[in-house]
């Protein structure tokens, strides 16, 4: 692995280092670790990274990687930098011949991500996008019991992602990641919805299976002098029928990281919320509610292969983000021995999630702007 971003000055790149590292399968090799070549020196020596291989910006190391034997360079690239500084190396590296993990929003525009998935296309190379909460293990049980019918026809999803930390306004008191999230030029057409609403969406399609086809949006700036939206409410519709309720929110002051999915079909429903990961509610409309746990051997094989200690221990953040980290790099070692991933394998968020994130992020704005209000979530 090679890591763009993530260095002294940043907050995900560890998490990513700390994910890549948990099952020994991925070793960081390079890195172009900041934006401030003294900091990505510096970032590169805290890691024990060789000096040769500390680069001072992405288009360095993905040139000289790239001219390196097979066998030593680097065989993926993470991109952990700011929304707008996605593209750029992305593109740089699959057209290197790198396959790619990369954070979302996947891009700052939905015409990036547009041409992100041609040269995926292109270059027929792995991408990895990190919707972390698609890597807990009983979100795996949820999506699988409804694909197994458990809950019958679906009807109706909420899906709510209420966090407090931007309630002052934080970027105006050298809070570097309230800076970029709440500036245009930086986050992209939505702050809120990029930096949350876009998770809260794709858990609602990767539990239902089912994709939003219609949006009904409204987007609020509830601090006042902030620069873009910190809130926001969406009606769903999706192509099984079932309708939605979408709520992001970043100035829920007091809450954490709340993002809680429920899913009510015609004989009954579930209920995952990520303060109590190891643990999934199902709800039946004429027996008593189930409590499901991680752990366990009642549950499907996807969310088995995710579970990693036995029942009680407790398994979060990390571990999710290093499940997404391991089924990408069983399917890259399978694509470097030739072999044939397993379904489990090949079950992490990519381009097409990537894009779909992109058009919602539009399609709200978009709705949000409009007095039709009603929009058609089309690509
Ligand atoms: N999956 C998740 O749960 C999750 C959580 C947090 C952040 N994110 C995403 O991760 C990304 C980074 O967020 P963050 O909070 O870590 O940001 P941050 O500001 O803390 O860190 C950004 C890093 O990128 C570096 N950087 C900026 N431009 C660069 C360039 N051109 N080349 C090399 N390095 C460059 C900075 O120096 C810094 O090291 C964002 O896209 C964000 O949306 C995802």
């Amino acid at each position: 692995m090679g890591m763009i971003g993530g260095g002294k000055d940043a907050f995900i790149g560890a998490i990513h280092r700390l994910a890549a590292n948990m099952d020994g399968l991925i070793e960081l090799s390079c890195g172009a670790l900041s934006i401030d070549p003294e900091t990505a020196i510096a970032s590169g020596e805290a890691l024990f990274l060789p000096a040769s291989r500390t680069y001072t910006n992405y288009e360095e190391m993905i040139l000289a990687e790239a001219a390196l034997p097979p066998e030593i360079r680097m065989d993926f690239v993470t991109i952990v930098t700011p929304n707008f500084a996605h593209f750029a190396p992305a593109m740089m590296a699959l057209t290197h011949g790198f396959h790619v993990v990369i954070e979302k929003p996947i891009t700052f525009s939905l015409e990036e991500a547009k041409q992100l998935k041609e040269k995926v296309e292109e270059t027929g190379l792995i991408l990895c996008l990190t919707h972390t909460y698609s890597g807990y293990p009983m979100v795996k049980q949820a999506k699988a019991m409804v694909a197994d019918g458990k809950l019958g026809q679906i009807r109706k999803v909420w899906v709510e992602y209420p966090q407090g930390w931007l309630s002052k306004l934080s970027e105006r008191e050298g809070n570097v990641q309230a800076a970029w999230r709440t500036d245009p030029k930086k986050s992209g057409k939505s702050a809120v919805m990029g930096d949350i609403g876009t998770h809260a969406a794709h858990l609602a399609e990767y539990v239902t299976g089912a994709k939003i086809t219609a949006i009904c949006a409204e987007l609020n700036t509830l601090v006042d002098g902030r620069m873009m939206d910190d809130d926001g409410a969406v009606l769903l519709q999706f192509d099984n029928g079932s309708k939605g309720v979408l709520m992001a929110s970043q100035v829920a002051a007091g809450e954490e990281n709340a993002l809680k999915i429920r899913v009510y079909g015609e004989k009954g429903g579930i209920e995952w919320f990520q303060h109590e990961p190891n643990t999934l509610l199902v709800k039946w409309l004429d027996q008593p509610t189930q409590i499901y746990r991680a752990g366990s051997a009642h549950l499907y094989k996807a969310a088995i292969h995710n579970c990693r200690t036995p029942a009680g221990h407790p398994e979060g953040y990390l571990e999710a983000f290093a499940n997404i980290y391991r089924n990408f790099a069983l399917t890259l070692g399978s694509r470097l021995s030739g072999t044939t991933p397993t379904p489990e394998m090949l079950d992490f968020p990519g381009i097409e999630d990537g894009l779909r994130g992109m058009a919602f992020i539009e399609n709200v704005v978009a709705s949000a702007q409009s007095d039709k209000k009603w929009t058609p979530h089309t690509i």
